[in-house]
């Protein structure tokens, strides 16, 4: 169904890799959803969780890993910390409400720029079924914002 909703994803997109399988999607003038922010790190290792979690507090519906294959990893086991990283934040995220979909890790050798192509059609397919973030009310809610801390007397004596 296409409400005329356009998410935004931020796409981590390791160097070696995905980033690759990106261009070569480009390239190959494969069509798919341009829903997709490019960000290109060096590994997935490089990207910390606070990454994430600012994409999605500025804006982001959604954010995408994208990675070497497990064992293809330029930096040894890089996207194996990231995959560690990755099921910790999502269950973190799970517990304020955001759902699964909105934070994805996707595997995409730099041959694979069709597999990527499609991992973001599908991503977006997902996130226009949920809908628009909204950081604000869905992990803050309605929570006042923090009073001004009271400085205490002291008595000097
Ligand atoms: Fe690609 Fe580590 S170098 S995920």
């Amino acid at each position: 169904m296409d409400n005329g909703y356009q998410p935004i994803i931020v796409g981590f997109l390791c160097n070696w890799c995905s980033y690759r399988a990106a261009d070569l999607a480009g390239t190959a003038r494969i069509h798919y959803a341009p829903t997709m922010r490019p960000i290109r790190v060096m590994c997935t290792a490089r990207i910390e969780p606070e990454f994430v979690l600012k994409a999605l507090r500025e804006g982001a519906d959604g954010v995408m890993i994208a990675g070497c294959h497990p064992g293809e990893c330029h930096y040894v086991e890089g996207n194996i910390k990231a995959l560690r990283r990755f099921t910790l934040l999502r269950a973190m995220l799970r517990q304020f409400g955001v759902e699964d979909q909105r934070v994805q890790l996707v595997w995409a050798a730099a041959s694979e720029g069709k597999q990527l192509a499609e991992a973001v059609d599908r991503m977006t397919a997902e996130l226009r079924a949920l809908g628009p973030l909204r950081w604000r009310e869905t992990v803050l809610g309605d929570l006042p914002a923090p009073a001004a801390p009271k400085l205490e007397e002291t008595e000097v004596g």
